[in-house]
C-alpha cells in the first residue's frame, strides 16, 4: 500500500460506498461497539428491538430522544463532506449506503443516499401504515407519543422511531436499489468502499462479498481492523475524516 493511497476514477468508474458509525465519530457521535460505545451503556435488546419497544416504549423513546438531542448539536465532518463532493463529481455513477441514522450525510449534501437502518429524525406509527414523517421532537418525559391518524380513527397507535431494529427486515426497495447498482456496475470499472464500520452487522457486512462477485475492487477505511477486513483488497487504517478526503481527492 503506498503512503498516500488514492482511489482513481475515470469516466467509466462506478463507486458504491458503505458507511458506519465510525464516519460520524469525529463529529462527536458515539459508535456502538467500542468501549464506552452505545451498546455498553444501553442493553441493545431493550432499546433496539420490537420486543423491547412493546415492553417499555418509554425507555426506547428516552434513548432515541437523547440521540436526537445529541445529533442536533453535531456537524458533518470532512469525511462526510468528501463523500458529498465525490458524488458531485460522479453523479449517477455513485451510490452511498449508510448504516447511520444520524442524517449527517444528508446534511453534508449527499443525495444518492440510502439510509438502510432508518432515520433518527423521522417517526412512524407502530400500528398503522401511515408513511414515516419528519420529527425532531425529544419525547423523554411522560407517556410515549400517540399517532394522530389512529386517534382520529378511534384507535390507539403508538409512534416509534423510524429505525430498523434487531430482528426487523431492511426495506426491500433499498436492497433492490443496491443490487441494481451492482448489476449495472459489473460491466464497468467498479469500486466498493466501506468506511467506519466494524463489519459485525449483516446484511451490510456482506456487501463486500456481493460487490466482489460483481467484480469490484474493494477498499476498507477504518480506525482498526474490522471483523471482515480480510475480505477487502485494500485496508487503510485511520480516521475517516482524515483518510477519505485524501483517498477520494
Ligand atoms: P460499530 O460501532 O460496530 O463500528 C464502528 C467502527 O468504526 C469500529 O470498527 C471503529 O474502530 C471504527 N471507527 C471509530 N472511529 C473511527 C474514525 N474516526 N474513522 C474510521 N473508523 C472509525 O458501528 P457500525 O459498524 O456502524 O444498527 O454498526 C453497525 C450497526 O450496528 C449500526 O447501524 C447499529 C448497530 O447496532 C442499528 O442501530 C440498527
Amino acid at each position: 500500500m503506498p503512503d498516500n493511497p488514492r482511489i482513481l476514477v475515470d469516466d467509466d468508474t462506478r463507486v458504491l460506498v458503505l458507511t458506519g458509525a465510525g464516519v460520524s465519530a469525529e463529529s462527536g457521535i458515539a459508535t456502538f461497539r467500542a468501549a464506552g460505545g452505545l451498546w455498553e451503556s444501553y442493553p441493545v435488546e431493550k432499546v433496539a428491538s420490537p420486543e423491547g419497544f412493546d415492553e417499555d416504549p418509554e425507555l426506547v423513546w428516552r434513548f432515541y430522544s437523547e440521540r436526537r438531542r445529541k445529533a442536533r448539536t453535531c456537524e458533518p465532518n470532512p469525511g462526510h463532506r468528501a463523500l458529498a463532493a465525490f458524488e458531485a463529481r460522479l453523479g449517477d455513477r455513485f451510490l452511498l449506503v449508510t448504516q447511520n441514522v444520524d442524517e449527517l450525510h444528508r446534511r453534508a449534501g449527499s443525495r444518492r443516499l440510502i439510509e438502510i437502518h432508518g432515520r433518527l429524525f423521522q417517526s412512524r406509527c407502530a400500528h398503522c401504515e401511515r408513511a414515516p414523517f419528519d420529527d425532531d421532537h425529544a419525547y423523554d418525559a411522560g407517556d410515549p407519543p400517540l399517532c394522530e391518524v389512529c386517534s382520529t380513527a378511534g384507535r390507539i397507535g403508538m409512534l416509534r422511531p423510524h429505525i430498523v431494529w434487531f430482528g426487523e427486515m431492511l426495506d426491500p426497495s433499498h436492497l433492490l436499489r443496491i443490487e441494481e447498482f451492482m448489476n449495472a456496475a459489473r460491466t464497468h470499472r467498479f469500486v466498493f468502499l466501506a468506511a467506519g464500520t466494524s463489519g459485525a452487522v449483516y446484511p451490510a457486512a456482506a456487501m463486500v462479498d456481493r460487490a466482489r462477485l460483481h467484480g469490484a475492487e474493494t477498499w476498507l477505511v477504518n480506525a482498526e481492523p474490522a471483523e471482515n477486513t480480510h475480505r477487502f483488497h485494500h485496508f487503510v487504517e485511520g480516521r475517516s475524516g482524515e483518510v477519505l478526503p485524501a483517498l477520494l481527492g
